[in-house]
């Protein structure tokens, strides 16, 4: 393992600390999220939702039950990863392309719980692109938007959310 997963992994160890036996559980996405899913025992939560597919499939495999999220579910943690923070902890999310869902997920938690290792760390947020998630009608509007305040859209080609 190099060292860099093993400081996910260790971040991944430091959230388990958060997590509440006997909770519902938000969790994120991600190869930082994957350790934390490895990590949790098995029949610690009454279950979990997923900020993605990949998560759910993750999440099932380790034994843990993946709900969906109603409105009387209340999630007492929420626990992802970042692609960058700065030391006032201001992330970028959304890089493995769950960021939908993962706010969706975030906004419906108590608490977010954010792992990450120190390579995420940066004096200045911009050099990870800001991900944007867009339905395909709204990609040229969304565009001219973003250029309109100074940015530089990318598309990124053949990359489909779940959603
Ligand atoms: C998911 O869309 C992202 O916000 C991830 O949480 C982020 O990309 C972190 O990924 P790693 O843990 O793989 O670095």
């Amino acid at each position: 393992m190099s060292p860099k997963d093993r400081y996910k992994k260790e971040a991944a160890r430091a959230a388990l600390a958060e997590v509440p036996k006997g909770c519902w559980l938000g969790v994120g996405t991600g190869t930082t999220t994957n350790y934390f899913i490895q990590l949790l025992p098995k029949r610690w939560v009454k279950g979990a939702v997923a900020s993605s597919e990949a998560t759910a499939k993750a999440l099932r495999r380790r034994g843990i039950r993946v709900v969906p999220m109603i409105p009387t579910r209340k999630l007492a943690v929420y626990v992802d990863g970042a692609d960058a923070a700065d030391a006032r902890l201001r992330l970028i999310k959304g890089g493995g392309g769950a960021l939908t869902r993962e706010k969706i997920v975030a906004t419906a938690s108590r608490k977010f719980v954010c792992i990450a290792d120190g390579s995420k760390l940066v004096k200045r947020l911009g050099r990870f692109p800001v991900p944007l998630e867009v339905v395909p009608i709204a990609r040229e509007q969304v565009a001219a938007a973003v250029r309109k305040i100074g940015g530089r859209p990318v598309w990124r080609k053949r990359f489909i959310t779940d959603n």
